[in-house]
C-alpha cells in the first residue's frame, strides 16, 4: 500500500514537473515598448518562471528593465533600477540602468590604444578616459534585434547586434549576441557570444543596479555582501588601473566574510571612487562558471548568487546616482543600489599582464554570468 501511495505521490509529482514545464514552453511574446528618438521601434519581452520570478527585458541596449522576486513571505519586488518607458531609457537619468555594456565596458585611459602599428581613437566621455563603449552608438545605446528562444529549462530570449567596423572608434565588424534566460531555479542567467572579422577588444557586462529591498528604496548600505576575491586592481585618480594587483586584505575592499555594505564605506568617500568603484580579481578559475558571491537583504531575505566565469567584477556602490526618478517617479539617490559587473579587468588594452580582452578573427568571445535568487 506504502509502495503504491509513494507511487502515485512521485506520479503526481511527475505529472506537476511535466505541467510547469510545459507551462513555460509558450515563448515569450515581443510587445511594443515605444519608439527612440530616431525612431526606432522598440520591443519588450517578459520572462516567467512557475515560482513568481518575472525578468523584462528590452531591445534598446539587450537592457533588464525590471526583475520581480519573491522575498522571504512570497511577496514580490521588481529588485533593479530603471524606468517605466522608453523616454526614461533615453533621458539623461539614465546611469547605464540594466544595459549590455560594450563594446568595451569600464575604462580605457586617455581613450586610445594600439594594435599592431595602428593607433585607435575612441571617444573620451569620463574626465580624461574612455567609458562603456562610447557616446552614441555604444552596446547599451543601439536597438537590437531579438528572438525568443524555446529552452527547456524556463524562457529565454536571445538579442543579437552587428556593429560595423569602425562603430565608436573600435575596428572589425563584431557580431554580438546577448541571451537572457529565466529558469525554473530562480536564476537569470546571461549568455554573451562575440565574433570579429578583426582583432578587437571586447569586454561585455550587465550594468544593472540592484537593490534587494525593492528598487526606490532609500539605501542599499543595509545590505550583506560576500566577494571571493583576494586581490584587487587599485587605481588612479581617474579610476585607471596603475598596474599593480594588490590584496584586500586589511582594507575596506575586504568581502571575503559578509560585511555590510556600508559600515566600511565612510573611509572611501575622499577617494576619487567615492565609495566603492573597484574591480576585484576573481577568486577560482576564469573561464569556469563558479560561485564568487553574494548579496543579502537581511529585512525581506532575499539572496542574489552571484556565479560568472569572469576573471573580474566591478563593484559600484551607485555613488554618482543624484536622485534622478526612476520606475513610478522614486527618486534614486546615492547609493541607492550596487552593481556586480563581472568583466576582465579595466583598462586590460594597456596592461599586458592582464587577461587579454582582444578577439581574433575565428575566436568566439563567450561570457556566461548567473544572478541566482533565493530568500532566507
Ligand atoms: C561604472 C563605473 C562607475 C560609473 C558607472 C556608471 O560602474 O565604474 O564609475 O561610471 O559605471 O555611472
Amino acid at each position: 500500500m506504502r509502495w503504491i501511495r509513494c507511487g502515485s505521490a512521485l506520479a503526481v509529482l511527475g505529472l506537476a514537473s511535466l505541467m510547469s514545464s510545459s507551462s513555460n514552453a509558450e515563448p515569450p511574446q515581443a510587445e511594443p515598448f515605444g519608439t527612440t528618438a530616431d525612431g526606432v521601434p522598440v520591443e519588450i519581452f517578459t520572462l516567467r518562471n512557475s515560482r513568481g520570478l518575472t525578468a523584462r527585458v528590452m531591445t534598446r541596449g539587450a537592457t533588464l528593465v525590471s526583475l520581480q522576486v519573491p522575498d522571504r513571505n512570497g511577496a514580490l519586488a521588481d529588485v533593479v533600477l530603471g524606468f517605466d518607458d522608453l523616454a526614461g531609457y533615453e533621458g539623461d537619468g539614465n546611469q547605464y540602468f540594466g544595459c549590455t555594456t560594450g563594446r568595451v565596458c569600464n575604462r580605457i585611459a586617455g581613450g586610445k590604444f594600439t594594435l599592431g602599428d595602428r593607433e585607435y581613437t575612441l571617444a573620451v566621455n569620463n574626465g580624461p578616459n574612455a567609458l562603456h563603449g562610447g557616446v552614441k552608438r555604444s552596446l547599451d545605446k543601439v536597438v537590437w534585434r531579438a528572438r525568443p528562444l524555446d529552452v527547456s529549462n524556463g524562457q529565454a530570449v536571445r538579442f543579437r547586434y552587428t556593429s560595423p567596423d569602425g562603430e565608436e572608434g573600435f575596428p572589425g565588424e563584431v557580431q554580438f549576441s546577448v541571451t537572457y534566460t529565466l529558469t525554473e531555479n530562480n536564476e537569470l542567467r546571461i549568455d554573451y557570444r562575440a565574433v570579429t572579422n578583426h582583432t578587437t577588444p571586447i569586454n561585455l557586462t550587465n550594468h544593472s543596479y540592484f537593490n534587494l529591498a525593492g528598487e526606490g528604496t532609500p539605501t542599499v548600505l543595509n545590505h550583506e555582501l560576500m566577494l571571493d576575491a583576494d586581490r584587487y586592481t587599485p587605481t588612479d585618480a581617474t579610476l585607471i588601473p596603475t598596474g599593480e594587483i594588490a590584496s584586500v586584505e586589511g582594507t575596506p575592499l575586504d568581502f571575503r566574510t559578509p560585511q555590510v555594505v556600508g559600515v566600511r564605506i565612510a573611509q572611501l568617500d575622499d577617494t576619487p571612487a567615492q565609495g566603492y568603484d573597484h574591480n576585484y580579481v576573481l577568486n577560482g578559475e576564469a573561464g569556469r562558471l563558479r560561485k564568487v558571491g553574494w548579496l543579502k537583504d537581511p529585512a525581506s531575505g532575499r539572496v542574489l548568487t552571484l556565479h560568472t566565469d569572469q576573471p573580474g567584477v566591478q563593484l559600484y556602490s551607485g555613488n554618482f546616482l543624484r536622485g534622478q526618478a526612476g520606475k513610478g517617479g522614486k527618486p534614486y539617490p546615492r547609493r541607492c543600489a550596487l552593481c556586480l559587473e563581472t568583466q576582465h579587468y579595466p583598462d586590460s588594452v594597456h596592461h599586458p599582464h592582464f587577461p587579454s580582452i582582444l578577439l581574433q578573427p575565428g575566436e568566439t568571445y563567450r561570457h556566461t554570468t548567473v544572478f541566482a535568487f533565493s530568500a532566507e
